[in-house]
């Protein structure tokens, strides 16, 4: 471990020093001096008193080194039939103009924008100019409803709200629009304005007075220039699940995200300017934000936003179709994508129409990457296929090969080993660190490196309190896992009751807030089971009021009804089971891990402070075999793949 093992150890020993060579990747309006500020431990800020611009870095000083002419953003959309391309000079000069057109509407240094909108250019240059004006975006996926959006325009509270008219899905036009609507009259907190992009395949009402078509807002607009802000100013608010209703807003801030997302893609991704970079995600993602926006165009490279689905856009050989048609060199996208591609393609027949010589490498994140998947991924399209683990939180990897330092050979199983700036260690309960081997809590030294979250929107407590209090000294990650002992390690599942449903991070707390709302609904727990295309699915369950009197069938296709209208479709939330009893310990908690293990047929000891027994063993048939009620359409038996199993 050459290269990679003395960088490691730099980072760590050394870590102003490190980050003080990496923050010369960027242009700064003030060039850092202190590097980092630990007064308010064990809240950190990276580079202090140092002052930049994001949109800056990202676009004007490419044009003004050249590379004006240089596709920055190719936008390809199979379910709208059409492939456009932004060279850095257009993509910037859309980008101030758009800046203009906020600043018009009031927006300015510090003011938060929401940002609810499908695959199109228009929210990446939503997102820059939110960054040129040193304003904050808050990016809200298309797949949420209309009250997950509300919570999250009450808490960032934003001056503006930049919208699409509609998403376009494989299978049909979602109305966003209207979602916006309800979502703002659910709010406490009222926008001034709201500024629509009319998409075609659904144009939207507009509200006299507070909405505008986003052509009205840029025409006569002034182009805004950039405006440098402190380093440790926020740049977005990602908002996350965690484990109750209540999501988090993750902020990230100028000069460590810019510092570390520069670095990470020549360090990890081994892609520098010029390259083709698709990372086959979604802007309402972090790993939107972070590798189809910012760390490409921060690096110089060319960005694909492609707003088509992995199969049914038309089949699945989508993915091969858009490398091979962009050139594109590093290609990012999710295990589960590549499962759905391998259900449909199972000998990958479909690779070979396509010229894919341009391909060095393919990085998997967002989920386990299943030994399978990684397998399959490997042999059919011949190029290193790279598992890395991290989260909304940290807004770029943990662990990694971190291919531009060195290519450490990879395993199956394991996101190799811990990247340059992250002290890992697995410990036990009490906080001590267990040997090579064992499971334990995954935990990250104090400080996190530069990119990761300073702390939660306008929540310094509920920071401190969720992830730094429970290991005095290290984040916690939420994650369970071990090394072995070559120092790589296995990242088996969260510890809380956080699920990831095709790539999608949900809170069971948040389904089951909703489920406890009806009136016949007595308690309820949610679990996510294994499922073998999206890796956990959530399966929810009842105890009726008594003489509740509901027709179990009925009430389950209300509760599936309400999930998907107060969380959203992307929830995937499809099976409901009215059961006598829920199991628990005698001091009242639900044995919902008990639950999960015994339906996934990987059972954990049964507590020895159950309360009742019997309600368990009840409760097994339901867990092992087919629900009372299957409300799915596509009906899937729980899922005997191992590998796709969490702790
Ligand atoms: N706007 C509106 N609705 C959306 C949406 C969006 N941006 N994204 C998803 N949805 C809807 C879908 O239309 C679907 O609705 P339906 O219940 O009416 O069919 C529902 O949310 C679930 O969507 P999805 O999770 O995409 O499931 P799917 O069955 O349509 O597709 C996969 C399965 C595996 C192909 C798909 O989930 C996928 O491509 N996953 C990769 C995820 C990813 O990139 N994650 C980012 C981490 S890197
Ligand atoms: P998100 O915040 O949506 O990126 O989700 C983060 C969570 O996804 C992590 O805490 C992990 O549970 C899971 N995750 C992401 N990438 C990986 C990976 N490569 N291996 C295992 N789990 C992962």
């Amino acid at each position: 471990m050459g290269d990679y093992r003395q960088a490691y150890d730099r980072s760590l020993r050394d870590p102003e020093g490190f980050w003080r060579d990496a923050a010369e990747a960027i242009d700064w309006d003030v060039p850092p001096g202190r590097i980092l500020d630990d007064s308010a431990a064990p809240l950190y800020h990276w580079f202090p008193g140092a002052r930049l611009n994001t949109c800056h870095n990202a676009l004007d000083r490419h044009v003004a080194a050249g590379r004006g002419d240089q596709p920055a953003l190719i936008h390809d959309s199979p379910v709208t039939g059409s492939v456009r391309t932004y060279t850095y000079a257009e993509l910037r000069d859309r980008v101030a103009l758009f800046a203009g057109a906020l600043r018009r509407l009031g927006v300015e240094r510090g003011d938060r924008v929401v940002i609810y909108m499908a695959m199109v250019p228009e929210a990446v240059v939503a997102m820059l100019a939110c960054a040129r004006l040193g304003a904050v975006h808050s990016v809200v996926f298309g797949g949420f409803g209309a009250p997950e959006l509300a919570a999250r325009i009450d808490d960032a509270r934003p001056r503006v709200i930049v919208a699409s008219s509609c998403g376009v899905e494989a299978a049909r036009v979602v109305g966003y629009k209207s979602l916006l609507d309800r979502a703002i009259d659910l709010a406490e907190h009222k926008p001034r304005h709201c500024v629509i992009l009319q998409r075609p395949q659904l144009l939207a009402d507009l509200v006299p007075g507070r909405d505008l078509t986003w052509d009205d807002a840029v025409d006569g607009a002034e182009p805004a220039g950039c405006v440098p802000v402190a380093a440790t100013d926020p740049l977005y608010i990602l908002y996350t699940s965690g484990t109750t209703g209540r999501p988090k807003g993750v902020v990230r801030d100028n000069g460590g995200h810019a510092v570390a997302l520069r670095w990470s893609m020549s360090a990890i991704y081994a892609c520098g300017p010029g390259d083709v970079f698709w990372a086959a995600s979604d802007v309402g993602w972090v790993v939107g934000h972070s590798y189809i926006v910012y760390a490409p165009l921060l690096t110089g490279a060319t960005t694909v936003l492609y707003e088509g689905k992995p199969v049914g856009t038309p089949d699945a050989g989508a993915f091969w179709r858009v490398a091979a048609q962009h050139r594109v060199n590093v290609m990012f996208t999710a295990p589960t994508a590549i499962r759905a591609v391998k259900k449909e393609d199972p000998d990958g027949g479909l690779i070979g129409g396509y010229d894919l010589s341009a391909l060095r490498l393919l990085f998997l994140a967002g989920e386990r990457l299943d030994p399978q998947t990684y397998a399959w991924a490997g042999e059919r399209l011949g190029v290193p296929v790279i598992d890395n683990w991290w989260q909304t939180e940290t807004g770029w990897p943990i662990a990694a090969s971190p291919r531009g330092l060195e290519a450490l050979p990879t395993r199956p199983g394991t996101p190799s080993v811990p990247v340059p700036g992250y002290r890992v260690r697995v410990v036990d309960p009490d906080g001590a660190e267990v040997p090579p081997g064992e499971d334990g809590a995954i935990v990250i030294g104090l400080p996190l490196p530069p990119g990761c979250l300073p702390t939660l929107w306008g929540d310094d407590e509920r920071y401190r309190r969720d992830y730094l209090s429970a290991f005095p000294g290290n984040y916690l990650t939420g994650d369970g896992g071990r090394f072995d002992a070559d120092g790589y390690l296995y990242v088996m599942g969260r510890t809380d009751d956080v699920i990831n449903v095709a790539g999608h991070r949900l809170s069971t707390g948040a389904m089951e807030e909703v489920l406890a709302a009806h009136p016949a609904v007595a308690e309820c727990a949610v679990i996510g089971v294994s499922d073998p295309l999206k890796g956990q699915a959530p399966r929810g369950f009842v105890v009726l009021k008594a003489g509740a009197g509901a027709e179990p069938e009925r009430l389950a296709a209300e509760l599936v009804a309400m999930v998907r209208d107060r969380i959203g479709p992307v929830a995937a939330f499809r099976r409901v089971d009215v059961v006598p009893g829920l199991p628990k310990t005698r001091s009242g908690k639900i044995l919902r891990r008990t639950m999960r293990g015994i339906a996934d047929g990987t059972p954990v000891p049964v507590p020895s402070t159950i309360e009742d027994p019997a309600v368990l063993d009840a409760l097994r048939p339901i867990l092992t075999g087919r629900p009372l009620i299957a409300l799915a359409q596509d009906d899937q038996r729980p899922s005997e793949t191992p590998d796709a199993s969490r702790t």
